[in-house]
């Protein structure tokens, strides 16, 4: 019988998400302070299995499960025996029959860790699938707004960039719209999908940057993700010009609107440096949240129980 992970933000409830960010702010170190290390987790394991590359999700996993006291093995499909033809199924078999505790995984398939998670006994963690969903990376992104002192009901959101290939983009929207924010979702045309509009309520789509922008009070920026593109690619430059973020942008939006990046940014594509390194960005304070939001999921996760207290 398949143990519950957690595959995505659309099938949590708002009191389950609300949980885990709680929980998370209990793992927030003080300032210049490293993170706590606990025993919670002791004797458990956590194997971290990316089939694509990864700095920020992979590592944070690992040091997250580290700090809650469990073993974490990670493991990339270029080191793997993917490489010698074995099945996604014989991959994920032949590693719970090594009795993990948790298994943490990203593929570039759309879906694969819900297909997995109905034959496995061990609970899967999402860490993106295709441009399906991020559901760690949404909840790190909602930490880090509450963390701001605003909150996340009536916040205008404006989601730049790739919109079409982001599961950043579509775990945001399924989080943010249980809280009931106004959402924006902006981008070329061709990278805007028609249905996204739908997936939640609270959601509308503009192809024009500045009306996106105007009176938001967190600009998500997102970077094109020229690996899942099949069309010739905007030209650097010309894509900059219509949808790169730069200063002037942030004259139309709240006085304290806050500048977000999932990562890895590419300056002078979609953001200029003057924005990434401004007072407005809290791009690395994502990538901080990212170890206490990844240990209230691992501990929600392996203590047996569903944030919520759920048993
Ligand atoms: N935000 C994010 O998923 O970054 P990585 O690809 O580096 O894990």
């Amino acid at each position: 019988m398949p143990r519950e992970g957690l595959l995505g933000i659309d099938a949590l409830t708002r009191d389950e998400i609300q949980a885990i960010l709680d929980r998370a702010r209990d793992f927030q170190p003080k300032p210049n302070e490293s993170f706590g290390r606990f025993e919670i987790l002791k004797g458990r394991t956590v194997v971290n299995l990316f089939f694509e590359t990864s700095t920020r999700t992979r590592t944070s996993f690992e040091i997250a499960a580290k700090r809650l006291g469990a073993d974490a093995v990670s493991i990339t499909a270029q080191a793997s025996s993917v490489t010698k033809g074995e099945s996604l199924v014989d991959t994920l078999n032949t590693l719970a029959a090594m009795r993990p505790d948790a298994i943490v995984m990203r593929h570039s398939a759309s879906g694969a860790p819900h297909f997995l998670q109905r034959y496995l006994a061990t609970p899967i963690v999402n860490a993106g699938d295709g441009t399906h969903e991020h559901p760690t990376q949404a909840l790190l992104d909602a930490r880090t707004i509450l963390d701001r002192g605003a909150r996340l009901e009536g916040l205008r959101v404006a989601i730049i960039g790739d919109i079409a290939h982001s599961r950043v983009a579509r775990s945001n929207v399924y989080l943010l719209s249980k809280y009931g924010a106004e959402i924006v979702l902006c981008g070329p045309a061709s990278l805007l999908p028609k249905e996204l509009a739908k997936i939640a309520p609270g959601v509308t789509l503009t192809t024009n940057m500045d009306e996106a922008i105007r009176n938001a009070d967190v600009i998500m920026m997102l970077r094109v993700q020229l690996e899942r593109q099949h069309e010739a690619a905007f030209p650097a430059s010309e894509y900059f010009s219509f949808y790169g973020l730069r200063l002037e942008h942030l004259r139309l939006a709240k006085p304290d609107v806050i500048v977000m990046h999932p990562g890895p940014i590419n300056r002078g594509r979609e953001i200029s440096s003057e924005v990434a390194d401004s007072q407005r960005s809290v791009i690395l304070n994502q990538v901080e949240n990212g170890i206490s939001v990844r240990m209230a999921v691992l501990e929600s996760v392996l203590a047996g129980k569903r944030a919520g207290g759920k048993e």
